[in-house]
Protein backbone atom coordinates (compact mmCIF):
# COMPACT_ATOMS: atom_id res chain seq x y z
CA UNK A 1 0.00 0.00 0.00
CA UNK A 2 1.13 3.50 -0.95
CA UNK A 3 -0.24 6.02 1.49
CA UNK A 4 -0.66 9.96 0.53
CA UNK A 5 1.15 12.29 2.76
CA UNK A 6 4.30 11.42 3.05
CA UNK A 7 5.49 15.00 2.15
CA UNK A 8 8.93 16.44 1.74
CA UNK A 9 8.62 19.21 3.84
CA UNK A 10 7.93 16.89 6.14
CA UNK A 11 11.31 14.95 6.33
CA UNK A 12 13.76 18.33 6.47
CA UNK A 13 12.50 18.36 10.31
CA UNK A 14 13.20 15.01 11.44
CA UNK A 15 16.49 14.40 12.93
CA UNK A 16 19.71 13.34 11.01
CA UNK A 17 19.62 9.17 10.74
CA UNK A 18 16.61 8.43 10.02
CA UNK A 19 15.56 5.87 7.50
CA UNK A 20 13.28 7.58 4.69
CA UNK A 21 11.41 7.59 1.59
CA UNK A 22 10.65 10.47 -0.43
CA UNK A 23 8.34 10.54 -3.71
CA UNK A 24 9.05 13.34 -6.03
CA UNK A 25 10.11 14.94 -9.52
CA UNK A 26 13.35 15.61 -10.42
CA UNK A 27 14.22 19.53 -10.60
CA UNK A 28 17.39 19.53 -11.86
CA UNK A 29 20.43 16.75 -11.64
CA UNK A 30 23.72 17.14 -11.16
CA UNK A 31 27.05 14.97 -11.59
CA UNK A 32 30.23 15.53 -10.40
CA UNK A 33 33.06 12.74 -10.17
CA UNK A 34 31.92 9.96 -7.66
CA UNK A 35 28.56 11.44 -6.79
CA UNK A 36 25.73 12.54 -8.24
CA UNK A 37 23.20 15.14 -6.79
CA UNK A 38 19.37 15.06 -7.53
CA UNK A 39 16.94 18.03 -6.38
CA UNK A 40 13.56 16.67 -5.64
CA UNK A 41 10.28 18.01 -5.23
CA UNK A 42 6.88 17.36 -4.54
CA UNK A 43 5.26 20.17 -4.64
CA UNK A 44 4.98 20.33 -0.80
CA UNK A 45 7.50 23.22 0.22
CA UNK A 46 9.51 25.54 -1.82
CA UNK A 47 13.21 23.78 -1.05
CA UNK A 48 13.78 20.98 -2.41
CA UNK A 49 15.16 18.09 -1.20
CA UNK A 50 18.76 16.93 -1.88
CA UNK A 51 18.95 13.62 -2.77
CA UNK A 52 22.98 12.75 -3.10
CA UNK A 53 24.10 9.40 -4.67
CA UNK A 54 27.44 8.04 -4.40
CA UNK A 55 28.94 6.18 -7.28
CA UNK A 56 28.25 2.51 -7.40
CA UNK A 57 25.75 2.52 -4.53
CA UNK A 58 22.68 2.83 -6.42
CA UNK A 59 21.94 0.07 -9.86
CA UNK A 60 23.18 2.29 -12.58
CA UNK A 61 19.74 1.47 -14.93
CA UNK A 62 18.13 3.54 -12.07
CA UNK A 63 20.20 6.06 -11.80
CA UNK A 64 20.53 7.00 -15.94
CA UNK A 65 17.07 7.34 -15.61
CA UNK A 66 16.87 9.97 -12.87
CA UNK A 67 16.81 12.87 -14.98
CA UNK A 68 15.33 16.60 -15.10
CA UNK A 69 11.02 15.39 -14.78
CA UNK A 70 11.34 12.26 -14.09
CA UNK A 71 9.24 10.83 -11.46
CA UNK A 72 11.01 8.75 -8.14
CA UNK A 73 11.17 7.07 -5.15
CA UNK A 74 13.71 7.38 -3.53
CA UNK A 75 14.59 5.56 0.21
CA UNK A 76 17.82 6.00 2.27
CA UNK A 77 18.67 8.25 5.70
CA UNK A 78 19.00 11.93 6.73
CA UNK A 79 22.39 13.29 6.64
CA UNK A 80 23.67 16.71 8.04
CA UNK A 81 24.70 17.97 4.36
CA UNK A 82 27.85 20.27 4.07
CA UNK A 83 26.41 22.17 1.26
CA UNK A 84 25.06 25.52 1.12
CA UNK A 85 21.29 25.82 1.09
CA UNK A 86 19.65 23.09 3.32
CA UNK A 87 20.32 21.69 6.40
CA UNK A 88 19.90 17.85 5.58
CA UNK A 89 20.00 15.85 2.37
CA UNK A 90 19.05 12.25 1.77
CA UNK A 91 21.66 9.98 1.22
CA UNK A 92 19.63 7.41 -1.35
CA UNK A 93 20.49 3.98 -0.76
CA UNK A 94 17.70 2.84 -3.08
CA UNK A 95 15.84 4.86 -6.51
CA UNK A 96 12.98 3.76 -8.01
CA UNK A 97 11.22 5.24 -11.32
CA UNK A 98 7.99 5.29 -11.40
CA UNK A 99 8.55 7.45 -14.62
CA UNK A 100 11.03 8.50 -16.60
CA UNK A 101 11.26 11.99 -18.67
CA UNK A 102 13.67 11.67 -21.70
CA UNK A 103 15.98 14.69 -21.56
CA UNK A 104 16.26 14.93 -25.19
CA UNK A 105 12.39 16.00 -25.46
CA UNK A 106 11.22 16.89 -22.08
CA UNK A 107 10.31 20.97 -22.48
CA UNK A 108 10.60 22.23 -18.94
CA UNK A 109 14.73 22.72 -18.68
CA UNK A 110 16.73 24.26 -16.43
CA UNK A 111 15.96 28.05 -16.77
CA UNK A 112 15.35 30.81 -19.21
CA UNK A 113 11.77 29.89 -19.93
CA UNK A 114 9.66 33.17 -21.23
CA UNK A 115 6.39 33.10 -19.11
CA UNK A 116 4.45 33.13 -22.45
CA UNK A 117 6.10 29.68 -23.23
CA UNK A 118 5.27 27.87 -20.24
CA UNK A 119 1.86 28.84 -20.85
CA UNK A 120 2.02 26.36 -23.78
CA UNK A 121 3.28 23.48 -21.24
CA UNK A 122 0.34 24.28 -18.39
CA UNK A 123 0.61 20.89 -18.12
CA UNK A 124 4.23 21.06 -17.00
CA UNK A 125 4.89 24.60 -15.83
CA UNK A 126 3.27 22.92 -12.40
CA UNK A 127 6.41 21.57 -11.39
CA UNK A 128 9.03 24.97 -11.83
CA UNK A 129 9.49 27.12 -9.21
CA UNK A 130 7.64 29.86 -10.23
CA UNK A 131 3.94 27.76 -10.78
CA UNK A 132 5.12 25.83 -7.60
CA UNK A 133 5.09 29.36 -5.86
CA UNK A 134 1.86 30.49 -7.17
CA UNK A 135 -0.26 27.73 -6.97
CA UNK A 136 1.04 26.84 -2.89
CA UNK A 137 -0.08 30.76 -2.40
CA UNK A 138 -3.35 30.75 -4.24
CA UNK A 139 -3.84 27.08 -2.34
CA UNK A 140 -3.18 29.49 1.23
CA UNK A 141 -5.16 32.84 0.37
CA UNK A 142 -8.47 30.44 -0.51
CA UNK A 143 -8.11 29.22 2.88
CA UNK A 144 -7.58 32.54 4.12
CA UNK A 145 -10.56 33.34 2.88
CA UNK A 146 -13.00 30.72 4.33
CA UNK A 147 -11.27 31.11 7.81
CA UNK A 148 -11.57 35.33 7.84
CA UNK A 149 -15.48 34.81 7.03
CA UNK A 150 -16.01 31.71 8.97
CA UNK A 151 -14.22 33.23 12.09
CA UNK A 152 -16.88 36.43 11.86
CA UNK A 153 -19.79 34.21 11.70
CA UNK A 154 -20.59 34.98 7.98
CA UNK A 155 -22.60 31.41 6.06
CA UNK A 156 -21.13 30.29 2.93
CA UNK A 157 -23.38 29.86 0.13
CA UNK A 158 -22.42 28.47 -3.34
CA UNK A 159 -24.49 30.44 -6.41
CA UNK A 160 -25.88 29.07 -9.06
CA UNK A 161 -22.91 29.16 -12.33
CA UNK A 162 -25.65 28.89 -15.04
CA UNK A 163 -28.04 31.65 -14.86
CA UNK A 164 -31.33 33.72 -16.83
CA UNK A 165 -30.21 37.20 -15.09
CA UNK A 166 -27.84 39.69 -16.17
CA UNK A 167 -26.11 40.70 -12.31
CA UNK A 168 -23.93 43.63 -13.59
CA UNK A 169 -26.57 44.65 -16.50
CA UNK A 170 -24.07 44.90 -18.75
CA UNK A 171 -24.14 42.20 -21.40
CA UNK A 172 -20.76 40.60 -21.64
CA UNK A 173 -22.24 36.91 -20.85
CA UNK A 174 -21.57 33.50 -22.39
CA UNK A 175 -24.14 31.84 -23.55
CA UNK A 176 -25.49 28.26 -22.61
CA UNK A 177 -27.60 26.41 -24.95
CA UNK A 178 -28.00 22.78 -26.35
CA UNK A 179 -29.55 24.65 -29.90
CA UNK A 180 -28.54 23.07 -32.81
CA UNK A 181 -26.43 25.77 -34.10
CA UNK A 182 -27.08 24.60 -37.60
CA UNK A 183 -30.52 24.82 -37.49
CA UNK A 184 -31.89 27.52 -35.12
CA UNK A 185 -35.53 27.27 -34.17
CA UNK A 186 -36.76 30.47 -34.84
CA UNK A 187 -39.31 32.89 -32.83
CA UNK A 188 -42.21 34.71 -35.55
CA UNK A 189 -40.17 37.81 -35.66
CA UNK A 190 -36.84 36.05 -36.81
CA UNK A 191 -35.20 35.76 -33.41
CA UNK A 192 -33.87 32.60 -31.72
CA UNK A 193 -36.82 30.35 -30.12
CA UNK A 194 -35.21 30.14 -26.51
CA UNK A 195 -38.36 28.42 -25.62
CA UNK A 196 -36.90 25.65 -27.32
CA UNK A 197 -33.18 25.76 -25.43
CA UNK A 198 -32.46 23.33 -22.88
CA UNK A 199 -33.67 25.77 -19.72
CA UNK A 200 -36.92 27.19 -22.10
CA UNK A 201 -34.78 30.20 -21.59
CA UNK A 202 -32.42 32.25 -22.22
CA UNK A 203 -29.40 31.09 -20.34
CA UNK A 204 -25.38 32.04 -19.56
CA UNK A 205 -22.86 31.88 -16.94
CA UNK A 206 -22.54 34.24 -14.55
CA UNK A 207 -20.92 37.31 -13.88
CA UNK A 208 -21.17 37.46 -10.27
CA UNK A 209 -22.98 35.98 -7.88
CA UNK A 210 -23.81 38.95 -6.02
CA UNK A 211 -27.85 38.63 -6.68
CA UNK A 212 -28.39 35.55 -5.29
CA UNK A 213 -26.01 36.48 -1.77
CA UNK A 214 -28.46 39.32 -1.63
CA UNK A 215 -31.08 36.57 -1.00
CA UNK A 216 -29.16 34.77 1.27
CA UNK A 217 -28.00 37.82 3.25
CA UNK A 218 -31.32 38.71 3.92
CA UNK A 219 -31.94 35.39 5.63
CA UNK A 220 -28.37 34.60 7.19
CA UNK A 221 -27.50 38.39 7.61
CA UNK A 222 -24.03 37.93 6.93
CA UNK A 223 -22.51 35.34 3.54
CA UNK A 224 -20.44 34.77 1.07
CA UNK A 225 -19.66 33.28 -1.74
CA UNK A 226 -16.56 32.13 -3.13
CA UNK A 227 -16.67 30.48 -6.64
CA UNK A 228 -16.28 31.15 -10.95
CA UNK A 229 -17.28 33.96 -12.97
CA UNK A 230 -17.40 34.52 -16.32
CA UNK A 231 -17.43 37.39 -18.64
CA UNK A 232 -17.39 37.64 -22.63
CA UNK A 233 -15.62 40.95 -22.74
CA UNK A 234 -13.29 41.29 -25.23
CA UNK A 235 -10.56 42.37 -22.97
CA UNK A 236 -7.24 41.35 -24.01
CA UNK A 237 -5.08 42.88 -21.44
CA UNK A 238 -2.59 41.79 -18.46
CA UNK A 239 -5.48 42.02 -15.90
CA UNK A 240 -8.25 40.18 -17.09
CA UNK A 241 -10.03 36.81 -17.77
CA UNK A 242 -12.56 35.38 -19.24
CA UNK A 243 -13.05 32.91 -16.19
CA UNK A 244 -12.04 34.10 -13.19
CA UNK A 245 -12.25 33.49 -9.41
CA UNK A 246 -14.51 36.13 -7.11
CA UNK A 247 -15.10 36.23 -3.22
CA UNK A 248 -18.70 38.47 -2.93
CA UNK A 249 -19.65 38.76 0.59
CA UNK A 250 -22.73 40.54 1.41
CA UNK A 251 -24.05 41.95 4.69
CA UNK A 252 -27.56 42.94 5.87
CA UNK A 253 -27.24 46.11 8.51
CA UNK A 254 -24.11 47.50 6.52
CA UNK A 255 -23.72 50.51 4.84
CA UNK A 256 -20.88 51.91 2.91
CA UNK A 257 -18.91 52.16 5.42
CA UNK A 258 -19.17 49.29 6.92
CA UNK A 259 -18.28 47.70 3.93
CA UNK A 260 -15.24 49.45 3.15
CA UNK A 261 -14.15 48.74 7.01
CA UNK A 262 -14.94 44.85 5.88
CA UNK A 263 -13.03 45.40 3.01
CA UNK A 264 -10.12 46.70 4.46
CA UNK A 265 -9.97 44.20 7.62
CA UNK A 266 -10.36 41.42 4.96
CA UNK A 267 -7.46 42.23 2.92
CA UNK A 268 -4.81 42.86 5.66
CA UNK A 269 -6.16 39.39 7.16
CA UNK A 270 -5.55 37.91 3.53
CA UNK A 271 -2.13 39.40 3.55
CA UNK A 272 -0.92 38.10 6.94
CA UNK A 273 -1.99 35.05 6.42
CA UNK A 274 0.05 34.58 3.16
CA UNK A 275 3.09 36.38 4.54
CA UNK A 276 2.85 33.70 7.69
CA UNK A 277 2.27 30.58 5.77
CA UNK A 278 4.02 30.84 2.84
CA UNK A 279 7.29 32.86 3.41
CA UNK A 280 9.43 30.91 1.13
CA UNK A 281 7.49 31.17 -1.49
CA UNK A 282 7.01 35.34 -1.16
CA UNK A 283 10.77 35.18 -0.40
CA UNK A 284 11.09 33.52 -3.76
CA UNK A 285 8.77 36.24 -5.55
CA UNK A 286 10.78 39.11 -3.83
CA UNK A 287 14.00 37.60 -4.81
CA UNK A 288 13.16 36.55 -9.06
CA UNK A 289 9.91 38.39 -10.25
CA UNK A 290 9.46 41.72 -7.78
CA UNK A 291 11.82 43.06 -5.20
CA UNK A 292 8.81 45.04 -3.90
CA UNK A 293 7.17 42.59 -2.85
CA UNK A 294 7.61 41.85 0.59
CA UNK A 295 7.83 45.60 1.72
CA UNK A 296 4.47 46.50 0.02
CA UNK A 297 2.42 43.89 1.77
CA UNK A 298 4.19 44.18 5.66
CA UNK A 299 3.59 47.65 4.96
CA UNK A 300 -0.42 47.24 3.88
CA UNK A 301 -0.72 44.89 6.62
CA UNK A 302 0.14 47.93 9.22
CA UNK A 303 -0.94 51.36 7.36
CA UNK A 304 -4.42 52.36 6.33
CA UNK A 305 -5.98 52.27 3.39
CA UNK A 306 -6.76 56.02 1.97
CA UNK A 307 -10.09 57.03 1.27
CA UNK A 308 -10.96 59.64 -1.22
CA UNK A 309 -14.41 60.19 -3.28
CA UNK A 310 -14.78 59.79 -7.03
CA UNK A 311 -14.83 63.55 -7.27
CA UNK A 312 -12.27 64.36 -5.30
CA UNK A 313 -9.89 61.66 -7.43
CA UNK A 314 -11.29 63.17 -10.60
CA UNK A 315 -10.05 67.02 -9.10
CA UNK A 316 -6.82 64.77 -7.94
CA UNK A 317 -6.22 63.13 -11.97
CA UNK A 318 -6.82 66.56 -13.55
CA UNK A 319 -4.10 68.46 -11.59
CA UNK A 320 -1.53 66.13 -11.58
CA UNK A 321 -0.86 67.65 -15.11
CA UNK A 322 -0.12 64.25 -16.61
CA UNK A 323 -1.15 63.57 -20.19
CA UNK A 324 -3.44 60.99 -20.18
CA UNK A 325 -3.82 58.14 -22.65
CA UNK A 326 -7.90 58.82 -21.70
CA UNK A 327 -8.39 62.02 -20.76
CA UNK A 328 -10.01 62.87 -17.61
CA UNK A 329 -13.52 64.79 -16.53
CA UNK A 330 -16.13 64.39 -14.14
CA UNK A 331 -18.49 61.62 -15.54
CA UNK A 332 -15.51 59.00 -17.14
CA UNK A 333 -14.64 55.81 -15.94
CA UNK A 334 -11.03 55.64 -14.11
CA UNK A 335 -8.77 53.82 -16.32
CA UNK A 336 -5.80 51.58 -15.37
CA UNK A 337 -3.40 54.91 -15.70
CA UNK A 338 -5.54 56.40 -13.35
CA UNK A 339 -6.02 54.14 -10.47
CA UNK A 340 -2.43 53.02 -10.75
CA UNK A 341 -1.71 57.39 -10.31
CA UNK A 342 -4.13 57.59 -7.49
CA UNK A 343 -2.49 54.12 -5.58
CA UNK A 344 0.82 54.35 -6.57
CA UNK A 345 1.68 58.18 -6.68
CA UNK A 346 -1.13 60.23 -4.49
CA UNK A 347 -1.35 57.98 -1.91
CA UNK A 348 1.56 55.34 -1.92
CA UNK A 349 -0.96 52.11 -0.79
CA UNK A 350 -4.16 51.06 -1.27
CA UNK A 351 -7.21 53.31 -1.39
CA UNK A 352 -10.44 53.01 -1.51
CA UNK A 353 -12.78 55.63 -4.15
CA UNK A 354 -16.20 56.32 -3.47
CA UNK A 355 -19.38 57.41 -4.65
CA UNK A 356 -19.04 57.54 -8.69
CA UNK A 357 -21.22 58.96 -11.40
CA UNK A 358 -24.80 56.47 -11.77
CA UNK A 359 -23.89 56.41 -15.20
CA UNK A 360 -20.88 54.21 -14.78
CA UNK A 361 -22.00 52.09 -12.45
CA UNK A 362 -24.34 48.92 -11.97
CA UNK A 363 -28.03 49.19 -11.47
CA UNK A 364 -28.23 47.93 -8.10
CA UNK A 365 -25.88 50.76 -6.09
CA UNK A 366 -27.56 52.97 -3.92
CA UNK A 367 -28.09 56.49 -4.95
CA UNK A 368 -26.85 59.38 -3.26
CA UNK A 369 -29.34 62.57 -1.92
CA UNK A 370 -27.43 64.36 -4.90
CA UNK A 371 -29.42 61.70 -7.47
CA UNK A 372 -25.98 62.16 -9.71
CA UNK A 373 -23.45 59.56 -7.26
CA UNK A 374 -23.89 56.09 -5.80
CA UNK A 375 -23.20 54.74 -2.91
CA UNK A 376 -19.87 52.64 -4.90
CA UNK A 377 -17.00 51.56 -3.80
CA UNK A 378 -13.40 50.19 -5.64
CA UNK A 379 -10.26 49.22 -4.03
CA UNK A 380 -7.64 49.86 -6.03
CA UNK A 381 -3.59 48.90 -5.08
CA UNK A 382 -0.47 49.81 -6.40
CA UNK A 383 0.63 48.06 -9.75
CA UNK A 384 -2.83 46.26 -10.38
CA UNK A 385 -5.61 48.96 -10.17
CA UNK A 386 -8.94 47.96 -8.94
CA UNK A 387 -8.48 44.34 -6.63
CA UNK A 388 -12.30 45.46 -5.23
CA UNK A 389 -15.63 46.43 -6.67
CA UNK A 390 -18.56 46.73 -4.37
CA UNK A 391 -21.10 49.04 -3.02
CA UNK A 392 -24.28 49.78 -1.21
CA UNK A 393 -27.10 48.17 -2.53
CA UNK A 394 -30.46 50.13 -3.61
CA UNK A 395 -32.69 48.76 -1.18
CA UNK A 396 -36.01 51.72 -1.79
CA UNK A 397 -38.02 49.27 -4.39
CA UNK A 398 -39.34 52.28 -6.11
CA UNK A 399 -35.66 53.79 -6.56
CA UNK A 400 -34.30 50.78 -7.85
CA UNK A 401 -37.46 49.85 -10.57
CA UNK A 402 -36.73 52.77 -12.04
CA UNK A 403 -33.10 52.54 -11.97
CA UNK A 404 -33.36 49.15 -13.60
CA UNK A 405 -36.01 51.05 -16.21
CA UNK A 406 -33.74 53.71 -16.58
CA UNK A 407 -30.88 51.10 -17.88
CA UNK A 408 -33.41 49.73 -20.46
CA UNK A 409 -33.01 46.18 -18.68
CA UNK A 410 -35.44 43.98 -18.74
CA UNK A 411 -37.77 44.37 -15.87
CA UNK A 412 -39.39 41.04 -15.41
CA UNK A 413 -35.68 39.13 -15.22
CA UNK A 414 -35.31 41.02 -12.14
CA UNK A 415 -38.70 40.51 -10.62
CA UNK A 416 -37.63 38.44 -7.39
CA UNK A 417 -34.74 40.84 -6.83
CA UNK A 418 -37.31 43.56 -6.87
CA UNK A 419 -39.55 41.70 -4.45
CA UNK A 420 -36.78 41.12 -2.04
CA UNK A 421 -37.05 45.16 -1.52
CA UNK A 422 -40.93 44.50 -0.95
CA UNK A 423 -41.11 41.61 2.04
CA UNK A 424 -38.82 42.74 4.20
CA UNK A 425 -35.96 44.87 2.95
CA UNK A 426 -32.90 46.10 4.87
CA UNK A 427 -29.87 48.14 4.06
CA UNK A 428 -27.12 46.29 2.96
CA UNK A 429 -24.07 46.04 1.23
CA UNK A 430 -21.20 43.80 -0.05
CA UNK A 431 -18.25 43.51 -2.38
CA UNK A 432 -16.43 41.12 -4.56
CA UNK A 433 -12.54 40.26 -4.70
CA UNK A 434 -11.54 39.11 -7.65
CA UNK A 435 -9.09 36.12 -6.57
CA UNK A 436 -6.49 36.36 -9.68
CA UNK A 437 -5.88 40.25 -9.01
CA UNK A 438 -5.05 39.82 -5.60
CA UNK A 439 -2.76 36.90 -6.39
CA UNK A 440 -1.08 39.52 -8.71
CA UNK A 441 -0.70 41.74 -5.86
CA UNK A 442 0.49 39.05 -3.52
CA UNK A 443 2.90 37.62 -5.91
CA UNK A 444 3.88 40.61 -8.23
CA UNK A 445 3.09 38.13 -10.92
CA UNK A 446 2.87 40.83 -13.95
CA UNK A 447 0.59 38.89 -15.54
CA UNK A 448 -3.25 37.39 -14.89
CA UNK A 449 -2.57 34.08 -16.84
CA UNK A 450 0.20 33.53 -14.47
CA UNK A 451 -1.84 32.84 -11.42
CA UNK A 452 -4.65 30.91 -12.59
CA UNK A 453 -3.99 27.04 -13.09
CA UNK A 454 -5.21 27.12 -16.76
CA UNK A 455 -6.74 30.78 -18.16
CA UNK A 456 -9.16 31.29 -20.34
CA UNK A 457 -8.87 34.46 -22.66
CA UNK A 458 -10.10 35.93 -25.99
CA UNK A 459 -8.91 33.34 -28.18
CA UNK A 460 -7.30 30.86 -25.57
CA UNK A 461 -9.10 27.65 -23.75
CA UNK A 462 -6.03 25.40 -24.51
CA UNK A 463 -6.09 22.35 -21.47
O1 LIG B 1 -16.21 45.22 -10.06
P1 LIG B 1 -16.87 43.93 -10.41
O2 LIG B 1 -17.40 43.76 -11.77
O3 LIG B 1 -17.98 43.72 -9.30
C1 LIG B 1 -18.93 42.77 -9.27
O4 LIG B 1 -18.98 41.81 -10.00
C2 LIG B 1 -19.87 42.89 -8.10
N1 LIG B 1 -21.03 42.02 -8.36
C3 LIG B 1 -19.16 42.54 -6.83
C4 LIG B 1 -20.04 42.69 -5.62
O5 LIG B 1 -20.33 43.81 -5.24
N2 LIG B 1 -20.48 41.59 -5.05
O6 LIG B 1 -15.84 42.73 -10.14
C5 LIG B 1 -15.29 42.54 -8.86
C6 LIG B 1 -13.80 42.23 -8.96
C7 LIG B 1 -12.98 43.34 -9.60
O7 LIG B 1 -12.66 44.34 -8.67
C8 LIG B 1 -11.76 42.57 -10.05
O8 LIG B 1 -10.88 42.31 -8.98
C9 LIG B 1 -12.35 41.25 -10.48
O9 LIG B 1 -13.59 41.10 -9.82
N3 LIG B 1 -12.58 41.20 -11.93
C10 LIG B 1 -11.82 40.50 -12.78
N4 LIG B 1 -10.73 39.73 -12.59
C11 LIG B 1 -10.19 39.16 -13.67
N5 LIG B 1 -10.66 39.27 -14.93
C12 LIG B 1 -11.77 40.02 -15.18
N6 LIG B 1 -12.25 40.11 -16.42
C13 LIG B 1 -12.40 40.69 -14.07
N7 LIG B 1 -13.48 41.48 -13.96
C14 LIG B 1 -13.58 41.77 -12.64
MG1 LIG C 1 -15.56 46.92 -10.96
Amino acid sequence: MIEPGGYIRDIFNKPVGTPVEAYGWVKTRRDSKGVSFIQLNDGSAFQDLQVVVDAGTIPEEALSQATTGACLRVSGALVDSPGSGQAVELKATGIHVYGAADPATYPLQKKGHTMEFLREIAHLRTRSNTFGAVFRVRNALSFAVHKFFQERGFLYVTTPIITTSDAEGAGAMFGVSTLDLMNLPRTPQGGIDHAQDFFGKKASLTVSGQLEAEIFALAFSNVYTFGPTFRAENSNTPRHLAEFWMIEPEMAFCDLDGNRKLAEAFLKYIIAHVLDQCAADLEFFNKRIDNTVLETLEHVAGSDFGHVSYTEAIRILEQSGRDWEFPVRWGVDLQAEHERYLTEETFKKPVIVTDYPREIKAFYMRLNDDEKTVRAMDVLAPRIGEIIGGSQREERHDVLRDKIRAQGLPEEHYWWYLELRKYGTAPHAGFGLGLERMLMYLTGMKNIRDVIPFPRTPGYAEF
